[in-house]
């Protein structure tokens, strides 16, 4: 670590921060092709409401380091003090820092924040993504965005996200997650997107209701592993992405405000009249949902003809 940290500060390790890129690019792309992970095309039909919290071009951007890296100065990736308290904000990161002499070992305080030095933090942003990462690293306070893809985290444990009031998104894409503690996004009042996508869950915990995008696709989740009526208190909620796992029924009920529900490549062979519209008020009018997928299931939708009045368009699905 300290070594790390003294590589840091002479700049040296600018070099490797940027060799991440093209490979990143590459997996990226691999997942584009591979899994759709990454269906933008589908996204801008979408999200023409949505502004700037899933603003794709914007999404896109984060996967290209090349944009950031010209902004990156060699002093927002030294090491920062010990003592939390002493912490420069991270906003403040933008202050001409003074040049540091790359010598004294001593008062270095490599162990202080670990994501820093490991990771490559800008602004409120914290890029630690393909980095070797057995667990969430400690995060600053200050953290909105965090990016911990394609690691070999195993659990997320209830205090790696304490007290981070500020957390918006939490992507912890292509990891060995396993395990989650129930109550570790429950406290996080600000959180909007987690995603979780292939990973090896075999239950989701309990979601704080901030969120608008929950993405936990290609885990291993069956219906068994979702609370009781996940979903219906989260009035924000509007992408619920699930596809590529082992559920055997619609969650129900689901939230007014949900616009896109993916549940393709599950194992779905039935449904209730009721979990779309309900069967007592036709005139109901659901116009937000517009995107829900069944299709890869064993369900066949034309036993349910009652089920879609609500809707703005029948999902994707077998039909006869
Ligand atoms: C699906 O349900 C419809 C309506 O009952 C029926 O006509 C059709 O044969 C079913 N298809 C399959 C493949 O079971």
């Amino acid at each position: 670590m300290r070594i790390l940290a003294l590589l840091c500060i002479t700049s040296l390790c600018l070099g490797a921060v940027w060799a991440v890129p093209a490979k990143e690019r590459r997996k990226v792309e691999k997942m584009n092709d591979d899994l759709e992970l990454y269906d933008l095309d589908n996204y801008d039909l979408t999200l023409d409401n949505y502004g700037e919290i899933i603003d794709l071009s914007n999404y896109e951007e984060l996967y290209d380091y090349g944009d950031f890296a010209p902004k990156v100065e060699v002093g927002t990736l030294a090491p920062r003090p010990k003592d939390p308290v002493a912490l420069p904000t991270l906003g403040a990161a933008a202050e001409p820092l003074k040049p540091q002499p790359p010598s004294p070992p001593a008062p270095i305080p490599a162990q202080g924040l670990p994501s820093c030095p490991l990771c490559l933090c800008i602004g409120t942003s914290v890029y630690c993504d393909d980095a070797d990462l057995e667990h969430i690293p400690s995060l600053p306070p200050e953290t909105t965005y965090l990016y911990a893809r394609f690691n070999r985290i195993g659990a997320i444990r209830a205090s790696d996200f304490t007290g981070l009031k500020k957390l918006k998104r939490i992507d912890l894409s292509s990891n060995f997650i396993s395990w989650a503690d129930v109550d570790a996004f429950h406290q996080l009042s600000s959180l909007q997107e987690l995603l979780l996508p292939e990973n090896r869950l075999t239950a989701l915990p309990e979601l704080p209701r901030s969120i608008i995008r929950l993405d936990a696709r290609l885990n291993r989740i069956p219906s068994a592993g979702l609370r009781h009526e996940a979903f219906r208190d989260l009035k924000q909620l509007q992408f619920l992405h699930l596809s590529d796992n082992q559920l055997d029924y619609i969650p129900a009920p689901l939230p007014q405000s949900l616009r896109s529900l993916h549940l393709q490549n599950n194992n779905i062979q039935t449904m209730h009249e009721d979990t779309f519209c309900d069967s007592q008020d036709h005139s109901q009018v659901r116009r937000a949902l517009e995107d829900i997928r069944l299709d890869g299931n064993p369900i066949n939708l034309s036993l349910f003809p009652n089920a879609y009045f609500c809707l703005p368009r029948l999902p994707t699905g077998r039909f006869s």
